[in-house]
């Protein structure tokens, strides 16, 4: 198991602890998150970000959410409203709604069962413990099965951070790469920096650093020379939300990427553990976009604005990849290929690919 020191979800003596992304790589700070407001706030403000880690957020969020109901007025009340609370948080990354429609699950069969509140709340500490040690599990499998689709030495471009601090232990997309350099694989990371908050210049750059990797950080803008100039062997991306068909949806720029890999002959691989899979959404139209404040374009991180006060932005947060660039989809249970209308359902039915 990877030994990393940045667990972005933590729970300790029923308290939960997140790591305040948004200052890494200069601090690395913990904050608590005592209320499902808190949990709503971190994830909408990006402190823990990445598609399975606010997922594993708002599964104890929800715990959190029932336990101090349960302090308060000695009686857990309103879980479905704290669910529908937090899925309004951030709207693309699926995994959100499934961690929340798993602890709603959990609760409604136990209460209509008559089960004593506090049997509850454990059942729900035991959930979200459940819905965190399997994206640990997933990420494990997934980095094996991804590197199997790699070999040493190779130059590889990623964008966004779908590693361990999007995740948990080794990532997504990282996780062949974290998994590669343990066992000297040696490979050559470029990553893409990510405008307009910076996710891989400020968390790729710094997990793979902390991981001794061979990383380059790029302006986005340099991608397609850097694929030209043959620096490039794989491309590899996480995912927020694939549909049904195989379109992925995840951090605005993708989609580029992959429409440029194709021109460039170069492979392109989404990695998606199957909690980001959404078989209720047929194709990527089917996906909800997150438009953020354009305030993240004009004046970044901590700096002086960039673009004049009163200019427009526009600023969606993530793109949709159509299923047509992606070269193959890693999941926990196996790679699939395209088909993928085909290749997924079977994934989800929960047969092996
Ligand atoms: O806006 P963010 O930082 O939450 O966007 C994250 C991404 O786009 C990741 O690539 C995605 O969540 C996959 S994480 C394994």
């Amino acid at each position: 198991m990877m030994n990393n020191n940045y667990e972005p979800v933590r729970l300790e003596d029923n308290r939960l602890f997140l790591l305040d992304q948004r200052k890494l790589p200069n601090h690395m700070e913990y904050l608590e998150a005592a209320t499902v407001e808190d949990v709503y706030d971190a994830i909408k403000d990006l402190a823990v970000r990445g598609a399975p880690a606010i997922g594993v957020a708002a599964g104890y969020g929800m715990y959190i959410a029932a336990k101090n109901d349960l302090n308060q007025s000695g009686h857990i009340g309103g879980l479905e409203q704290d669910g529908e609370f937090l899925m309004q948080s951030r709207p693309t990354a699926v995994n959100l709604a499934y961690a929340v429609k798993r602890q709603l699950k959990v609760y409604e069969a136990l209460r209509d069962a008559g089960t004593s509140e506090v049997d509850i709340l454990q059942k729900l500490l035991e959930e979200a413990v459940a819905i965190h040690h399997k994206e640990l599990e997933s990420c494990r499998r997934i980095a094996e099965y991804g590197l199997s689709l790699l070999k040493p030495e190779m130059g590889i471009l990623t964008h966004c951070n779908a590693g361990g601090l999007a995740t948990t232990g080794y990532g997504t997309a990282l996780g062949p790469i974290h998994l590669g350099q343990e066992r000297g694989y040696n490979f050559h990371v470029y990553a893409d920096e990510t405008r307009p908050l910076l996710q891989g210049a400020r968390l790729t750059a710094w997990e793979l650093h902390q991981s001794d990797v061979d990383v380059t950080v790029i302006c986005d803008n340099m991608a397609s020379l850097v694929m030209k100039e043959g620096r490039i062997d794989a491309i590899v991306a996480g995912c927020d939300r694939m549909a049904a068909n195989g379109d992925g949806a995840n951090k605005i720029g993708t989609s580029g990427l992959a429409i440029l890999a194709k021109e460039y002959g170069i492979p392109f691989y989404m990695f998606v553990p199957t909690s980001t899979i959404d078989m209720d959404a047929h194709t990527g139209e089917d996906i909800p976009i997150e438009c953020r404040d354009g305030e993240e374009i004009r004046t970044m991180w901590y700096l002086e604005p960039m673009a004049p006060a009163d200019v427009s932005f526009y600023n969606p947060a993530f793109d949709v990849t159509d299923h047509e660039y992606i070269t193959a989809v890693v999941t926990e249970k196996g790679i699939a290929r395209p088909p993928y209308s085909e290749s997924l359902r079977k994934v989800m039915e929960d047969s092996h690919v």
